[in-house]
């Protein structure tokens, strides 16, 4: 199945998986560069936040995720979760091959590099993702002389999910987590930023605001739709005509899903349209 190419193989849809609604960012992006495809996205809402958990637990919750888009026959993989992409991506990637698999974590430090000058770049994620270091390794294989500041900013996904992206209180905690990153700033040049969460695009403005001008916020989004076109039109999968289809999968709360994930998709989302299957 996997192997198959031309017009049935283009046919199949891009697989996309998140702990949640967090990953319609990613979706949004990608889709609207590539309208042609086919999208099944799963959020796997009955077991969110991955990013205060374990490792081993998000590399399961990963796979089985995955499983479950394969066994509905995608042609490809996007591991829109930023803490999953951290943690599995090696054994998704091993354990689906020869299917594509993209992360975001490999993307957003390919943007990374490519926006910093100084090359003294800050990660922004969850707990998770910042302890595994993922980013810091996928900078640095870009940029061996690279100086990576991670900071988990847990609170902003709550903020995100709250339909929350401006105002006083979300600049004071956004205040209170780059602290350190500006100190940084000053002394040694940081001029870039990694939205290294499904949810930190929403709060970009603010995000912005108080990291000052001179730091370029980097969305890894993207540079995931560019690599999913790239990889499309070399391996013959791309669906060149006509207007693609969505379809959404959820672990748990349809309705939440379509109400917080239509914030997130920037387009609305029913409870009719959310599939809820058990991996
Ligand atoms: N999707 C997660 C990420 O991008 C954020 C939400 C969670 O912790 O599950 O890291």
């Amino acid at each position: 199945m996997t192997n198959q190419t031309g017009a049935a193989g283009a046919e199949r849809p891009i697989g996309i998986f998140d702990s949640g609604v967090g990953g319609l960012t990613v979706l949004r992006t990608v889709r609207e560069r590539l309208p042609h495809e086919h999208w099944l996205y799963l959020g796997d809402t009955a077991r969110l936040p991955y990013g205060t958990k374990g490792p081993e637990t998000v590399s399961r919750y990963a796979v089985q995720a995955a499983s479950h888009l394969v066994e509905r026959g995608i042609k490809m993989l996007v591991i829109a979760c930023n803490t999953a992409s951290a943690v599995a991506m090696p054994t998704l990637t091993k354990e689906f091959a020869p299917l594509p698999v993209i992360g975001v974590v490999e993307a957003g430090a390919e943007a990374a590099v490519s926006a910093s000058r100084s090359g003294h770049i800050a990660v922004l994620a969850t707990e998770s993702t910042v302890s595994g270091g993922a980013y810091e390794r996928a900078i640095k294989a870009r940029r061996a002389d690279a100086r990576v500041f991670s900071q988990a900013c847990s609170l902003f996904v709550a903020l995100a999910e709250e339909g929350w992206s401006k105002g006083p209180l979300v600049e004071a905690v956004a205040r209170e987590y780059l602290q350190p990153l500006l100190a940084e700033k000053k002394r040694d040049g940081l001029d870039c930023l990694v939205l290294g969460c499904t949810h930190f695009p929403l709060l970009k403005e603010t995000i912005a605001h108080v990291a000052g001008p001179e730091v370029t916020l980097v969305d890894s989004s993207e540079t995931v739709a560019l690599a999913v076109e790239k990889i499309l039109r070399k391996s013959k999968l791309a669906r060149t005509a006509g207007h693609g289809d969505t379809g959404f999968l959820a672990t748990d709360g349809a309705e939440r899903f379509a109400r917080v994930g239509s914030l997130f998709l920037g387009e609305a989302i029913t409870v009719q349209d959310v599939e809820l299957v058990d991996l």
